[in-house]
């Protein structure tokens, strides 16, 4: 909740447990009711959808889910609008919220997305951040609970760079009741805070789990750094040998976009154990039943 008392979705801890649940069940009645039967919530309602970084799920599936729900998205890129020009972000904030019904954004900047949301009175929304990418973990969940029938119990191992993916899956996973684990190199781990087991080493990251989960190693905005990631990460790749010492039945997912044979082996990312489509298809569902959910009345 903010000053302004809206709901807002910035960094997952916003919900409990039971509406994660709730939003899961809300997805999967959305996904079944495809296509649309009287999915019309936003009927009327107009929505700005702010990308400030390139985008292919995200933007689409907001783009979709809005209009399906029978609502307008305005979707607009952060150098078409006065902010690339000096407008503040509190001014933007005030400004959309008199057109809108919720902003939806990307940004490069969490600070600033925390700022839109403390100034704006309706639902703000994060699309990714540096820090986070909460929209991606609503929808791992339900491409969970699709695969594994329940959620509570289960183990996830995200392998790879400590990033927003990997910190959004613990927050959710942890309202869930899903152990989440993250091996990352020394330098590329999350904080210690995030309700997760954190580890150096893959092998023992993957023993046992229902899912092993990758992500790029060079994340929007850590270009500079592409070579010295690559070297740094190259032990962390998710292949034949890593999912060996994982169950027979373990599952692999990827948020996507991937690099096939750098951070996941072509063979792995296209396999048999690869859930990266249903992932994909699962955004649309999840965030329609999140922006529901945010603008219930
Ligand atoms: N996974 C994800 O957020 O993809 P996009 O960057 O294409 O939106
Ligand atoms: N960690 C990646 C996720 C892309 C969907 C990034 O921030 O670029």
């Amino acid at each position: 909740m903010t000053v302004a008392g809206n709901r807002n979705y910035i960094d997952g801890r916003e919900i409990s447990g039971s509406e994660l649940a709730g939003l899961i069940e809300r997805a999967e009645e959305l996904r079944a009711s495809r296509p649309i039967e009287g999915q019309s919530t936003l009927t009327g309602r107009s929505l700005a959808l702010i990308f400030e970084k390139p985008s292919t799920r995200t933007r689409i599936s907001f783009e979709v889910g809005v209009a399906e729900l029978g609502g307008h998205p305005v979707v607009l890129r952060g150098d078409e609008m006065q902010l690339s020009r000096g407008e503040s972000v509190e001014d933007t904030a005030r400004v959309l919220s008199r057109f809108v019904s919720a902003i939806v954004i990307r940004s490069g900047s969490h600070e600033n997305v925390v700022t839109l949301a403390e100034n704006a009175s309706v639902p703000v929304v994060n699309a990714l951040t540096p820090m986070y990418h909460p929209c991606q973990a609503l929808a791992d969940l339900q491409t969970l609970r699709q695969r594994f029938g329940t959620l509570d119990g289960l183990k996830l191992a995200y392998v790879g760079d400590g990033n927003n993916v990997a910190r959004s899956l613990a927050v959710a996973g942890s309202l869930a009741g899903v152990e989440v684990r993250v091996a990352a190199p020394d330098g590329y781990q999350l904080e210690s805070e995030v309700p997760a087991f954190l580890t150096d080493d893959p092998i023992e990251a993957v023993d046992g789990v229902d899912a092993v989960y990758g992500d790029v190693w060079v994340s929007m905005g850590d270009e500079d750094t592409a070579e010295q990631r690559r070297a740094d990460l190259a032990p962390f790749r998710i292949d034949g040998h890593l999912l060996s010492h994982a169950r027979q039945d373990t599952i692999v997912m990827h948020c996507l976009p991937a690099h096939p044979g750098e951070e996941i082996t072509a063979d792995v990312l296209y396999g048999d154990r690869s859930a990266v489509w249903d992932q994909a298809e699962n955004r649309l569902h999840a965030q329609k039943a999140l922006l529901e959910y945010l603008l219930a009345d």
